[in-house]
């Protein structure tokens, strides 16, 4: 499943995490994409910053 996740705070971030685990494509929308929180976030998931 292609699965959206607005915002990459606790919750978004933890969700993202989730999901991916579980197989699923996830896609993070963040207000400032290459903020410290959403590369961080972008690295634990494993997954590129896509256009910013
Ligand atoms: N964490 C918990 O254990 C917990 C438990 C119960 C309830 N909640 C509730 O769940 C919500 C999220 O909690 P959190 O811990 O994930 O908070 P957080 O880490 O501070 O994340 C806040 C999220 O809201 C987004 N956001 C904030 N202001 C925004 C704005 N003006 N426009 C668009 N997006 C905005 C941020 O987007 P960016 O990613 O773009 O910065 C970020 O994704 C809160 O309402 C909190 O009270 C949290």
């Amino acid at each position: 499943m292609i699965i959206a996740v607005i915002g990459s705070g606790n919750v978004g971030g933890a969700l993202a995490q989730r999901f991916i685990q579980a197989g699923h494509t996830v896609l993070v929308g963040a207000r400032f994409p290459l903020s410290e929180k959403s590369v961080k976030l972008a690295g634990k998931i494993g997954k590129d910053f896509g256009p910013g």
